[in-house]
């Protein structure tokens, strides 16, 4: 028997895209205000209903909490972070130095959110052709997990600044098992309305017309479309301090 299924109001469609526009990542601004179990537990709820290649659901949810396991991490962070720093040129580097990469040892909850390539059997449906559907899967749990603590508005940030094996190694994760994100999470002071990396001049949300193509690869059209999508960044205003998206 079916059901009728659920429809949403307009208001609750509102918040939802305030949520998705407010989330931020979230690295200079926590605060050490222990996250409640019961909220945990609806994070990670939300987390384990996102979608995954053949319902594999690949994730697992490392929680990392004692204080000498989040320093050590900081570690690891700080000797990748130099490492990245030499990677750009002399005058970015300045800027980079100046940017907070991480919140490691302010918020007092370390998720590190792993894929498990086997966890369905050799031959999953979906993932016949394109092998690594088994991440995107994991990095959909990331993004619900992301969305619902923006809603119960605690701050999350995702560092990837790590040498896989050595966070590996100290967290005793097996060999076989991929690690996919590791987040920080939090309560917050604030959230900022733009990302950190556009507030400091790093770089700058792309213009969206300029990313969407018909037909095949390259063709732009300025059609109703691209009309609609200006006009809709114009009332929904997701990023109201960023000029750019104005252009
Ligand atoms: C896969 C991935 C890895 C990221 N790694 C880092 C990181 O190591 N350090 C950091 O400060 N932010 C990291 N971020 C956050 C991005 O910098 C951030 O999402 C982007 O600047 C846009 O800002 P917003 O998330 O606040 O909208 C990462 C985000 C993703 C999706």
């Amino acid at each position: 028997m079916s059901h009728p299924s659920k429809t949403f109001s307009k208001q609750a469609s509102k918040t939802l895209y305030e949520i998705i526009f407010n989330r931020r990542d979230v690295r200079g601004e926590f605060n050490n205000k222990p996250i409640a179990d019961e909220v945990l537990a609806r994070l990670l709820i939300a987390a384990h209903h996102a979608p995954s290649v053949g319902f594999m659901q690949p994730w697992n949810f490392l929680l990392i909490q004692q204080e000498t396991q989040r320093t050590a991490v900081h570690k690891l962070f700080q000797t990748a972070n130099e490492e990245a720093k030499q990677q750009f040129d002399s005058e970015r580097q300045n800027l980079y130095q100046s940017l907070k990469l991480e919140g490691l040892l302010t918020s007092p909850l370390h998720i590190c959110v792993t894929c498990d390539r086997n966890r369905a059997g050799p031959v999953v449906l979906g993932r016949t052709h394109m092998h690594d559907t088994d991440l995107y899967s994991t990095v959909c749990a990331v993004q619900n997990f992301w969305l619902a603590a923006r809603a119960e508005n605690i701050g999350v940030g995702w560092v990837s600044i790590f040498h896989e094996a050595e966070l590996k190694k100290l967290l005793k994760i097996p060999q076989e098992i991929h690690i996919i994100a590791y987040l920080t999470v939090g309560h917050v002071n604030s959230f900022h309305q733009t990302p950190d990396l556009a507030r400091k001049g790093w770089r700058n949300r792309l213009n969206l017309n300029d990313l969407v193509m018909h037909d095949e690869w390259n063709n732009h059209k300025n059609n109703n479309l691209s009309d609609h999508i200006q006009s809709q960044l114009e009332r929904l205003n997701p990023d109201p301090k960023n000029p750019e998206n104005k252009s």
